[in-house]
Order: structure tokens, then C-alpha cells, then sequence
């Protein structure tokens, strides 16, 4: 770090217990306007001293304080005069390391749970007296430390929030950094502005600064590969890094022939246009497909596709000459998904083929700039370097392309009828007024045939699934209520114009308990 400028000129740590929601905590003080930083919860005095931070929040997470190995900070880092705000875990932390007491709670909370305010001034500044707020512990704090007052409770929680006004020291038992908490946003911003008095100064371009350094740090004058898809995450990445270090980039398109229609002339013609990369281009249709032949279970395609993406990665690089470190665009979401987090409850869900495909004894080592950002600053980091629109405001699609829209078995045909269907569901949601707030719209080829009739014929053919859902995040997304009209049109154009399909049918799930894409 100290061999880097600082990419902030004020910061707040946040002291990492493992809790599933950190990242989200850095975003919610970036959104501030306030450089943050996850850090190690035993990270020393001096080297925290060294950051210079203008507050730290000791995270949640899975421990309790009383068991014998419980993760705990430094004592001395409430002593260094800095503003500290404790969070789920992190405030029983404070209140353990300060003298307070914790009891194991009989039945712990779980879920919304309505807040009662004692005190409104700083954290609770500007807030309502009740308010909804997201618990999930199980112990609590039965005594609180010497200097110590509560400022809220709850009807089963004595010390739902508490404070030593005197030495700036804050906790909350709740969770405010998650959008079950409606005021948690205030809460937060109020931590950072009315307690810590940082001010509203860092921006994505000092993010730019930092990963460039980052990343010249990193790679010095080797050589790296990126995986360029065309989508927003990637696209930013081959810029930023490209920025870093120029030509010792090279930029690899992998046509796996499971894009949307015309992706690749599309990506050319950008790619072309506005940047100037060094672009390769590889058509592998043929041996992804070779290699899907028969495979039904998803995560054996999502697993297949990753190893598949890599080894045609490993021989393209093999010809460009020495080159040691893969780019790719893994966004924070995308890792959470796939990995689950030390002690947490994050179980797998889906292999997101960038981080859970990637074989063991890959040969680069990797570089993932983007891995501690949501989505939405991916595409404001985009804004931020100029790339076009057409690229920022593009809707996510999955790295295992249409094999996961696919249902069951891919093969040429049933690729070139979702392709077909696919290609009218894009040309009509972007005639769409409500285009721009729409997460993802897409077609699903179902492995379904049902009985239809056209003309005097019977027929007898396959099933498309259309979905369109709202999200900020991807982590939870709402099924959007598209007028009947568009969906008629959508309906008619797909069972007139392909082949092979003779029933539509719109998705109406959200997200818990469904997922976005089918597999
Ligand atoms: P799910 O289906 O898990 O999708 O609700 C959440 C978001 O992630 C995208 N997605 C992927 N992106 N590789 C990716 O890069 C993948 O394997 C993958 N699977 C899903 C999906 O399109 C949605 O935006």
C-alpha cells in the first residue's frame, strides 16, 4: 500500500469478520463519495495508522465473542482517537474489548425487526423515532461498557445501538449497509459526515488512478491477456489495463458460438471504432459444441465451458509468445456466488464461469480489477473512461453465453432457434420506452414440445420462455410487468418468424426464489 500514492485523501477502514454483506458496506460509503478499504480485523495499530483513516467499522460475521478463538481487533485501535462504528459481530467486538458484557441470546433475531431511538443526535441524525431494521445474531450485549449509553432498542434487544459519545466509539446490532434497513443509508452517511466529518471528495477516476498503479505494480513489463467479451465487465477491464500498460496487453474474443447473433461483427466493429487494443480473434464454435454434446446438468455445462474458454485461452497465448497473467471482469457478485465465504452462510448457488470454472493448474496467474465493485460501478468506472454507450449501457450476459438459456442438451439447431428468438425479444425491448430500467431481457429455449396448430397443420414444436426482470445488483431482481401489448408483439413475431417454436410464455418469478437465467 505505502508504495502507492493514495488513491483517496480521506478513507474509512472497514475491518473485515467475514460477514457475506462487507462489500456491500465499502459500497454504501463509496456511494458516499468516501474512499473505503476492507481490511484484515487483525490488522496492527501501525499499519492501520499508516492509512490514515478518518473512521473504521469492524465489520459482522459468522464468530461469536464468546467462543475461545473468536476473531477480535487490537484493543489499541479504539485508542487511537479515530471514530469507530461497530456492526452486527463488530459491535459485540467493541463492547467485548471495552468491558461490556455478551450473552448467547435463547432464540437470537432474524429478519426485520422495528427499531425504537433513544437519542437522534449524530449516527441517528434526521431519522425518524421508528424505523425497520435487518437483524440476524444470535448473542447480545446484556452490559454495556463503562462511558457507554444506549441510543436504541428494539422489543427483544436492550442495546440494539449504542455509543461513547466522548471517545466517537458507535455500534449497531443491526445491519445497515443491506436494503432490508430502508434508513440504513442515512445511518451510514451519517457515520461518515456527522461523526467522522469526512468529506465527499473521492471519486471513480482516483479508483482509476489506484488500479492502474495496481496493476503497473503487479505486472511490471510482463505480458497480459484479457478476455474480451464485448460486455461491460470485460470491456472495462481491457481498457483500464490497457491504460496501465499499453501494448503488452493483448485482447482475446473467444467466438464459443453460444453469443447472441451478430455479437462478434458488432464487438469488431466497436472495438474497431473506438479503442485502440490489441484485438484476436478465435472462432471455436465447433469445439465448445463438440464438447457439450449431451450434457444436460448445468453446472457440467458451466464447468465445460470454463475449462474449454481456458484451454483455447492457453493455445492463443502459447502463439502470441510469453504472456503470464489472465484479465478477466469478475465483478463482486459474481465471486460471491460462486465462493462461499469462510464461515458463512453463502453456499454456492452457481459456478460463474470466470471464478468457479477456472481449472486448478491453470497456468496464469490472474488479474481481476474489477472483483471489489457491484455492476453499477462497473458501468460509472465505464463512463469514466469513455467507453461508448453502446457498451455501458448494455444488459449483463452470462459467460457460459446461451448454453445456460438452452435447457438441457445444446446442439446447432436448438442454438439457431434461440438465437432467432432471441434476436427479436432484443429488437423489441429496445423499442421499449422502459428499456433503460430493465436489468436483463432475454429468450429461454425450453426442452419442451407441445401441441400447436398453424394453417391446417398440426404442429408439434418447442417452447421459448421470455424474461425480463429489474435488479441494481443482480443478487436479487423483480420480474417486470411488461405491457401486454409488447408482449403480444414479442409472442407473434417469435412463432412467426422461427422455425421450430409454436408457444411463448412469460416468466413471472423473482429473484429469491428463482434465479435470473434458467440454469
Ligand atoms: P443468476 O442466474 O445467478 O444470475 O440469478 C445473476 C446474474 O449473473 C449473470 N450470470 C453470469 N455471469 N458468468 C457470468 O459472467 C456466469 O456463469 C453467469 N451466470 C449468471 C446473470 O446473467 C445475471 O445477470
Amino acid at each position: 500500500m505505502s508504495a502507492f500514492n493514495k488513491p483517496y485523501s480521506e478513507m474509512i477502514a472497514i475491518l473485515d469478520f467475514g460477514s457475506q454483506y462487507n462489500q456491500l458496506i465499502a459500497r454504501r460509503v463509496r456511494e458516499n463519495r468516501v474512499y473505503s478499504e476492507l481490511l484484515p480485523f487483525d490488522i496492527s495499530p501501525e499499519s492501520l495508522i499508516a492509512l490514515n483513516p478518518k473512521g473504521i467499522i469492524l465489520s459482522g460475521g459468522p464468530a461469536s465473542v464468546l467462543d475461545k478463538d473468536a476473531p477480535l481487533p487490537h484493543r489499541e485501535i479504539l485508542e487511537l482517537g479515530v471514530p469507530v462504528l461497530g456492526i452486527c459481530y463488530g459491535m459485540q467486538a467493541l463492547a467485548y474489548l471495552s468491558g461490556g458484557k455478551i450473552i448467547r441470546g435463547e432464540k437470537g433475531e432474524y429478519g426485520s425487526r422495528k427499531l425504537s431511538i433513544d437519542n437522534q443526535e449524530n449516527l441517528f441524525y434526521g431519522l425518524n423515532k421508528n424505523l425497520t431494521v435487518w437483524m440476524s445474531h444470535k448473542d447480545e450485549v446484556s452490559h454495556l461498557p463503562p462511558g457507554f449509553e444506549v441510543i436504541a432498542h428494539t422489543g427483544t434487544c436492550s442495546v440494539a445501538a449504542m455509543r461513547d459519545k466522548k471517545r466517537n466509539l458507535y455500534a449497531v446490532q443491526f445491519h445497515p449497509e443491506v436494503a432490508h434497513t430502508p434508513q440504513g443509508k442515512e445511518i451510514i452517511s451519517n457515520f461518515l459526515f456527522k461523526v467522522c466529518r469526512c468529506s465527499p471528495e473521492w471519486t471513480m477516476s482516483s479508483f482509476i488512478e489506484y488500479s492502474i498503479q495496481k496493476i503497473r505494480q503487479k505486472v511490471g513489463k510482463k505480458r497480459v491477456i484479457c478476455a474480451l467479451s464485448g460486455g461491460i465487465d470485460s470491456s472495462v477491464t481491457a481498457v483500464l489495463i490497457n491504460k496501465a500498460i499499453g501494448n503488452n496487453l493483448e485482447c482475446v474474443f473467444v467466438d464459443n458460438g453460444l453469443l447472441r447473433r451478430g455479437e462478434v461483427e458488432k464487438v469488431k466493429k466497436i472495438f474497431g471504432e473506438h479503442f485502440n487494443l490489441n484485438m484476436n480473434f478465435v472462432q471455436a464454435k465447433e469445439r465448445f459444441l463438440e464438447r457439450l454434446k449431451e450434457v444436460k446438468d448445468p453446472e457440467k455445462k458451466r464447468k465445460i465451458i470454463g475449462e474449454e474458454f481456458i484451454n483455447v485461452f492457453t493455445e492463443e497465448a502459447r502463439k502470441l509468445g510469453k504472456i503470464e497473467f489472465l484479465a478477466q471482469g469478475t465483478l463482486y457478485p459474481d465471486a460471491i456466488e460462486s465462493v462461499s465465504t469462510k464461515g458463512g452462510p453463502s453456499a454456492t448457488i452457481k459456478s460463474h464461469h470466470n471464478v468457479g470454472g477456472l481449472p486448478k493448474k491453470m497456468h496464469f496467474k490472474l488479474i481481476e480489477p474489477l472483483r471489489d465493485l457491484f455492476k453499477d460501478e462497473a458501468r460509472k468506472l465505464g463512463k469514466e473512461l469513455r467507453l461508448p454507450g453502446e457498451i455501458i449501457e448494455r444488459q449483463p450476459f452470462p459467460g457460459p453465453g446461451l448454453a445456460v438459456r438452452i435447457v438441457g442438451e445444446v446442439d446447432s439447431e436448438r442454438l439457431d432457434i434461440l438465437q432467432r428468438a432471441d434476436e427479436i425479444v432484443s429488437e423489441e425491448m429496445q423499442k421499449y420506452e422502459g428499456y433503460k430500467n430493465i436489468w436483463q431481457s432475454f429468450a429461454v429455449l425450453l426442452p419442451l414440445k407441445s401441441v400447436g396448430v398453424m394453417g391446417d397443420e398440426r404442429t408439434y414444436e418447442y417452447t421459448i420462455a421470455l424474461r425480463a426482470v429489474k435488479s441494481t445488483d443482480g443478487m436479487t431482481a423483480d420480474w417486470v410487468r411488461l405491457p401486454y401489448t409488447l408482449l403480444e408483439k414479442i409472442s407473434q413475431r417469435i412463432i412467426n418468424e422461427v422455425k421450430g417454436v409454436n408457444r411463448v410464455v412469460y416468466d413471472i418469478s423473482s429473484k429469491p426464489p428463482s434465479t435470473i437465467e434458467w440454469e
